[in-house]
């Protein structure tokens, strides 16, 4: 089987690589020709933990080609990975612009059959539109637009298939900075499809990974992609709003997630309270599920709650930190971590971009220093003198402060040498976003110490 994944960004590139990985024949594409350019060079665009390794093992094995020549790679190949964005559009829906763009390309270079995997986050009914726009544009060539209703979600689909191409839906679950430990040892694979043919390529292709496999309809396959990422939503948000109890009762948020964690029915993941959920998914995929919820008339508005409990922890933060200084003004603050989370340089919907923010305008000095993220927040905030500075080190960042915020868990920073770093402050006062450190550690190291909801 000849694939194409086509768009390499946080999704596309690891799904690339890591079907090399399996054996196969991946030719990669992009039209940003910069970007294809580096990979063809073998360097990746963003970092992302084994992405550089696996790249020059595959453009070495020959098994990976990128291209910036969309239209050949779709000629090349019977299997279509779609990894293109779905960015948000300012109502919160998403915005399929580039989805739509791929469906045209490939109704013009259908020269064979071929599956068309939907990989990108998309909302319900998308499938139908590919298949129709598909249908539309091969068929027409210069003979003008037919007239097409809009699918709608409820409809049973007419046409059944097409002999020259099936459509399927096999959500992404990648989680940035362990894209590939996640794509290689996934939960589950879900694959919705609507032929027989479609299911046994999917099978073929993902025959390596053994993993439950859960077969359903497009839409189904679809909603279960909005469902996690809104359910993960709102778990976090949930034992956010835990912490601020646990704050005014003096109990401990952590041992509260340990404690319903260990009921399987609930589990332990995504009970960590901290600054809430940031990134290029969760904030714009739970606003699509809403948008969508909307336009069927299904009142969900608990995901409204739950993205206003999201956007209430930075304010949140900011109040401890004024709280712990009083005056912010020409006060210096060290932020240790800009990405939106660890192992990733990301800063999409970054908590650290509301701080910087939020501390700037109060007149602080802002020290920053993140191990991979730096370049991007630089081209965000660009260094100023006697503003923003950005450090070469954790301890660069503490120097003179009169506190240090732990915005991201990277994990160095869990090895800091705590009495070095307090030695370095003008005044020790640790707020901890994350609930990284063990307060009793670091209350011993001479910090004046705030964490989430302890
Ligand atoms: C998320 C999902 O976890 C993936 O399964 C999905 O494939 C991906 O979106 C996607 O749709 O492409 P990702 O955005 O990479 O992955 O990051 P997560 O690990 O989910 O973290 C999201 C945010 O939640 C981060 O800001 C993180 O700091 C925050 N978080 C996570 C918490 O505040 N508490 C937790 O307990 C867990």
């Amino acid at each position: 089987i000849r694939i194409a994944v086509l768009g390499l960004g946080h999704i596309g590139l690891p799904t690339a690589l890591g079907l090399a990985e399996l054996g196969w024949e991946v030719t990669g594409a992009d039209d940003d020709q910069a970007k294809v350019a580096l990979l063809q060079e073998g360097r990746a665009p963003f970092y992302e933990p084994g992405i550089a390794e696996l790249l020059s093992k595959h453009l070495a094995s020959g098994r990976f080609h990128p291209t910036g020549d969309v239209e050949t790679a779709i000629r090349s190949a019977a299997v279509l990975f779609l990894c293109v964005g779905t960015p948000q559009r300012t109502s919160g829906e998403a915005d399929l612009t580039q989805i739509e763009t791929l469906a045209r390309s490939i109704a013009r270079n259908l020269n064979g059959y071929k599956l068309i995997i939907e990989k990108s986050t998309v909302p319900v009914v998308t499938a139908r539109w590919i298949k129709r726009t598909i249908h539309r544009y091969a068929r027409l060539g210069s003979a003008g637009e037919a007239a097409e209703e809009k699918p709608d979600a409820s409809a049973p689909e007419g046409a059944q298939g097409d002999a020259r191409f099936d459509v399927a839906s096999n959500p992404e679950f990648l989680q940035e900075g362990k894209a590939l430990q996640n794509f290689f040892r996934p939960d589950r694979l879900v694959c919705g499809v609507e032929s027989e043919r479609a299911r046994a390529i999917l099978e073929e292709i993902y025959r390596p990974l053994h993993c439950p496999l859960l077969v359903t309809d497009l839409n189904t396959a679809e909603l279960i992609k909005h469902a996690a990422n809104a359910f993960l939503a709102t778990k976090i948000s949930f034992i956010n709003m835990v912490a601020n109890l646990c704050e005014a009762v003096q109990a401990d948020v952590t041992q509260v997630a340990r404690g319903i964690g260990l009921d399987p029915r609930i589990g332990p993941e995504f009970l960590r309270a901290g600054l809430g959920y940031g990134g290029y998914c969760l904030p714009k995929d739970l606003r699509a599920f809403l948008h969508l919820a909307e336009e069927q008339r299904v009142d969900f508005s608990l995901l409204q709650e739950v993205e206003r409990i999201n956007q209430q922890r930075v304010p949140h933060l900011l109040k401890k930190v004024r709280e712990a200084l009083w005056v912010l003004q020409r006060k210096k603050i060290g932020l240790l971590g800009l990405a939106f989370k660890p192992g990733t340089d990301d800063i999409r919907e970054a908590p650290s971009i509301e701080i910087i923010e939020g501390l700037l305008q109060e007149g602080a000095q802002l020290q920053l220093w993140d191990p991979q993220a730096m370049p991007n927040m630089q081209r965000r905030f660009p260094e100023e003198n006697g503003r923003l500075h950005y450090c070469s080190s954790a301890y660069e960042a503490a120097r003179g402060a009169q506190a240090l915020l732990l915005v991201t868990e990277w994990d160095e920073f869990r090895h800091l040498d705590l009495l070095r770093l307090r030695s370095l402050m003008e005044v020790p006062v640790l707020v901890d976003g994350r609930n990284l450190y063990d307060p009793e550690v670091v209350q011993k190291a001479g910090f004046e110490y705030l964490s989430v909801g302890r």
